[in-house]
């Protein structure tokens, strides 16, 4: 599968993040980009607790001090730069990263480089 384009570098303010469902796949696959002093990251939009998503507000992923990923169920605390959970129900599990490239001012994600995890089903987009 090719490259699929998810939104240009400046779309994502440094402390911002944006959410995305790609509906081509069944489920919609959810990740969301995050940024945090000028890096950008990826991850797919599941919490390592129960599997939901980490979100209840659009595009909302920071905490209140714009520090961690924050999950809004049970308040778990995940790294932005690896997405480890530093505290919460879920403390020392990771976030899935969502494999993603950056190539002339877009962000790209590479779907041969996604694969699920075995606690979210045969959802691999290759
Ligand atoms: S569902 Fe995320 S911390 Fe419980």
């Amino acid at each position: 599968m090719d490259l699929i384009a998810l939104a240009k570098t400046g779309e994502i303010g440094d402390d911002t993040a944006k959410e995305f469902s790609l509906t081509q796949y069944q489920p919609p696959l959810e990740l969301f980009v995050i940024r945090k002093t000028g890096r950008i990251f990826a991850y797919i939009n599941r919490c390592p607790h129960t599997g939901v998503t980490l979100n209840w507000m659009a595009h909302q992923f920071f905490d209140i001090e714009n520090e961690f990923i924050q999950c809004a169920t049970h308040g778990a605390l995940f790294t932005v730069e690896n997405g480890h959970c530093v505290r919460g129900p879920c403390a020392g599990a990771y976030l899935q990263p969502a494999p993603i490239i950056i190539e002339d001012g877009m962000i790209y994600l590479q779907p041969r480089e996604y694969h699920a995890g075995d606690h979210a089903g045969n959802d691999s987009l290759d």
